[in-house]
């Protein structure tokens, strides 16, 4: 195992695939000589054909509440340290080897209907891959209201504007937090990397805004992008709570389930301020996404097209 492991698995960048995860040597699936020569008991079908991958704040965990409500999709048991994601691969525990992943996941009653996957990046050559795209600048606003909400010093001490207009000779508490801040919206350096390693017809890009104020249209072409069947209907599964402000799923009898307290927080509106320093600040990078989607044939979502036309 000579992987080098990665630093962590907030962003895109950091949870980018590596050179090596292309041979055959690093997991034993993938070559015949080594799978021949396995435990009987062993599988490797007890491996994710999907991942969620991506930064933050971009609406990842309603994604993953709305696929675990299809039957025939199931994700890894939650680990009992990392919480959500098992991490194997940006951590030590890849030394642990891939039997120790594979236990996360559960045996699949029907290799070929049942769907396993994870939300988080995993090297597996074969699966599909799905991100999410919110407006980098709204995607940062969230995170820095995530920070002070978690009472992070510095994100209670600075205001967003300072946050993200910090320059060089600033703070390095206030350097750090801005970088972390402003880094995973660079969509389109963090996907090349994904697609250096995966074809384009594996990867599924989505509009994070598109998944928050009309999920049922966004799960139907997740669906059809994961061929996964039979069809579920999340249009009949699926209610806009009020209260809530955000869909939600609708159980039995009426009653909602909606994801927890941290997730769609209620804060005031960016500072128009900061709203025109971002867009400034990640104009260069939209325009490099936009010829990636186009490049893709992906549709630019409208928060893309809203960017474009600014005049900077
Ligand atoms: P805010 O809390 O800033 O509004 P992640 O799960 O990747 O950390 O993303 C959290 C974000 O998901 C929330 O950020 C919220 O805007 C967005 N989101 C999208 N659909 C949602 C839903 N149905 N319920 C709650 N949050 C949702």
């Amino acid at each position: 195992h000579t992987l080098p492991p990665y630093s962590s698995h907030t962003s895109i960048s950091s949870s980018s695939p590596n050179k090596e995860t292309r041979c055959g040597r690093c997991n034993p699936c993938d070559d015949k000589r080594h799978k021949d020569i396995w435990s009987k008991e062993k599988t490797c079908d007890r491996l994710p054909k999907f991942m969620v991958v991506g930064p933050q704040k971009t609406g990842t965990t309603a994604l993953y509440l709305f696929l675990l409500m299809h039957p025939s999709i199931s994700s890894n048991f939650p680990s009992p340290k990392t919480y959500e994601e098992v991490q194997f691969f940006n951590t030590n525990s890849y030394h642990k080897g891939i039997d120790w992943y594979m236990e996360f996941f559960p045996v699949p009653s029907n290799v070929s209907t049942d769907f396993l996957f994870e939300k988080t990046a995993a090297l597996l050559p074969k699966a599909k891959i799905i991100t999410l795209l919110i407006n980098p600048s709204d995607r940062a606003y969230s995170w820095y209201q995530h920070q002070r909400a978690h009472e992070d010093h510095a994100a209670l001490k600075f205001t967003f504007y300072d946050v993200i207009s910090a320059k060089a000779g600033a703070p390095s508490e206030l350097r750090s937090l801005q970088n972390r801040c402003l880094l995973p919206g660079l969509y389109s350096t963090h996907l090349e990397r994904w697609l250096t390693y995966y074809p384009p017809n594996q990867v599924m890009i989505i509009d994070g805004h598109q998944l928050r104020s009309d999920p049922a249209s966004v799960m139907d072409e997740v669906q059809k992008f994961l061929g996964v069947t039979p069809h579920y209907n999340y249009s009949q599964a699926l209610t806009f709570d009020p209260q809530k402000g955000f869909w939600c799923q609708l159980l039995e009898g009426g009653k909602t389930k909606c994801l927890g307290k941290s997730k769609g927080r209620k804060y005031p509106p960016m500072e128009p301020e900061a709203r025109v320093y971002l867009s400034r600040y990640y104009r260069e990078h939209n325009v490099e996404l936009s010829k990636l989607l186009h490049r893709l044939g992906q549709p630019l979502p409208s928060w893309l097209r809203e960017e474009l036309q600014k005049v900077s």
